[in-house]
């Protein structure tokens, strides 16, 4: 299984809920992170490690074979043992990774869609803030299920309807998570069509370990199994695990067999258009609603 994790807008937390649901998916399957970021990655750098093997080295390597082992042969290993594909922190460096990583139409699904075709494999790209001309689209386009991380205030969640039948036309299979503050899950539930699958709890000591500084928790037992946002990365990875998988067989375009939606979703398409206004000024909620969320309403 392939899947992207991505933001619009901001620093949502992506890099640390993509490690949170590879450290904390179900077994029996294997998980293994990739930054697919293009502005460059922040694993190698919080976790003290080697500048190879890893996104540099899978690129050069992909070049002239895909064998679907590739992947695993240019991973590190964060301290719980959670394989990783860290991104160059040089952003030129880190696009031109991705952008020999792109799977040629031609000849092949790339390397990273031939891992996650084995049944026994997950990856999950973080793929950072997406836009059409990022070089991380072909993963998202390959992907079996996207994660699209938005903050729950005003501004952000303008973009959402402008920008979310795009992502439609990316992947049948969006998941929205809301992070932080904000419009609760209801509203936005009500205003987009788009029912997020749960909220990012604020967690700063399980973020911490997940991004290198641990504190009172560890990696191991106490680390992200433990943590509040351990325990929610398990129960999206629970959900996410239950995919269908895309029954892939060339990555570009998307193939038109139907896909089965993720259960708690609807898909994009049919968004309503101007259910949130493009400068973030009027978003539907009443004013009612909207006081009382600012208060720390939340539905989940
Ligand atoms: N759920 C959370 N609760 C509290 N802090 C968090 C949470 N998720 C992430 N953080 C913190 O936010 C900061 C940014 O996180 P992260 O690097 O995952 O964001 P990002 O969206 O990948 O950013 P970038 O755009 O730089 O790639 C980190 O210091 C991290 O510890
Ligand atoms: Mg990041």
């Amino acid at each position: 299984m392939l899947i992207s994790v991505l933001s619009l807008k901001g620093s949502p937390g992506t890099t640390t809920l993509a490690v949170a649901l590879a450290a904390r998916w179900p077994a029996p399957a294997r998980a293994l992170v990739v930054e697919a970021d293009p502005s460059g990655g922040d694993l190698g750098l919080r976790f003290s490690l080697s500048s190879t093997p890893g996104l540099g080295s899978l690129a050069a390597a992909a070049r002239r074979d895909s064998d679907a082992d590739l992947v695993w042969r240019h991973t590190q290993q964060l301290p719980g043992g959670l394989p990783v594909i860290a991104a160059p922190p040089d952003a030129d460096q880190a696009r031109a990774a991705l952008a020999a990583l792109a799977p040629d139409p031609t000849s092949g699904l790339g390397v990273l869609r031939a891992a996650a075709n084995r049944p026994d494999t997950v990856v999950i790209a973080d793929c950072g803030r997406v836009d059409p001309g990022s070089p991380a689209l072909s993963i998202v386009r390959a992907s079996d299920v996207v994660v699209l991380l938005s903050r729950a205030h005003a501004d952000d969640l303008a973009h959402l309807p402008r920008r979310l039948p795009t992502i439609g036309r990316w992947s049948p299979n969006p998941v929205l998570l809301l992070v932080g503050e904000g419009y609760s899950t209801a509203e936005v539930a009500r205003e987009l069509g788009v029912p997020p699958l749960g909220r990012v709890p604020d967690d700063p000591n399980g973020a911490a370990v997940l991004c290198g500084r641990p504190n009172k928790l560890r990696w191991g037992r106490s680390g992200p199994a433990h943590s509040t946002l351990g325990r929610f990365a398990h129960r999206v990875a629970s959900e996410l695990a239950t995919h269908e998988r895309t029954p892939t067989t060339q990555p570009e375009p998307r193939p038109a067999a139907p896909v089965a939606p993720v259960s708690v979703l609807r898909s994009v398409p049919g968004v309503p258009p101007d259910a949130v206004s493009s400068n973030g000024g009027r978003v539907v909620p009443s004013p009612a609603t909207d006081h009382r969320d600012k208060q720390g309403g939340q539905a989940s």
